[in-house]
């Protein structure tokens, strides 16, 4: 299994300081920088776009920090160039939000980023299946996708078991209702990309939490 990589999720931060509680995320040990975008279509909720992307790039230069960037909107092929533009390192679109999912991920790639593919608890891990030789991460939602703070939905656990089985070197991630009290359900089926905001930005001290995820992982 590839190595735990710590994402906290920046929904769960202050938006007044954007850049100092990114930095404040990397100070204390994360891997990556995990960014919701949503359009109030595809979920009933609406975050940032672009433009707010390439003000927190300007802010974390690329090489230091890891943008995965959560595409929770219709029409994802719509945003690949403006994200690229911005500075994304990778950009995850649902499975559910086009019918073009090989030329999304070669759009994807052209456009110089990694290319992931969520899926919401209701679609089935064999969805993608056939699209994991060209993919470079699958997002397992464990939970509703377009509101933080939700409680962790076990019972999407058998969909990472039967990713991991098949492909034993993906980067599977997890996201939606991660903390120290669920992490072992991830990480005993195989997850290795953590998700968390509130179990990271709500802990007493972020840096141990995020240290104890990654022992989770890890372990
Ligand atoms: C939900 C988002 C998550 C969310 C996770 O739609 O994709 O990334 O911020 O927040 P927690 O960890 O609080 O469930
Ligand atoms: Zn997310």
């Amino acid at each position: 299994m590839p190595e735990a990589k710590i994402a906290p999720s920046i929904l769960a931060g202050d938006f007044a300081n954007l850049e100092y509680e990114c930095k404040r995320m990397m100070k204390c040990g994360s891997d990556w920088l995990h960014i919701d975008i949503m359009d109030g279509h595809f979920v009933p909720n609406l975050t940032i776009g672009a433009p707010v992307v390439t003000c927190i790039r300007g802010a974390l230069p690329k090489g230091d920090s890891f943008f995965d960037c959560h595409m929770m909107v219709s029409e994802p092929e719509r945003w690949v160039d403006d994200f690229a533009k911005a500075g994304s390192d990778l950009y995850c679109f649902h499975y559910e939000a086009t019918t073009e999912h090989e030329a999304l991920i070669d759009k994807i790639h052209a456009a110089g980023m990694r290319a992931g593919c969520a899926i919401k608890p209701k679609t089935p891990a064999s969805a993608v299946f056939d699209l994991v030789p060209k993919l470079d991460m699958v997002l397992v939602m464990t939970v509703e996708p377009g509101f933080g703070g939700q409680k962790f939905m076990r019972d999407c656990m058998p969909k990472v078991e039967a990713l991991r089985l098949k492909f034993p070197e993906l980067d599977i991630e997890v996201d939606g209702g991660l903390s120290i009290d669920t992490i072992d359900f991830a990480a005993d089926a195989g997850a290795n990309v953590i998700v968390a905001g509130t179990g990271v930005f709500r802990a007493q001290d972020p840096q141990e939490a995020i240290a104890a995820l990654r022992t989770a992982v890890n372990k």
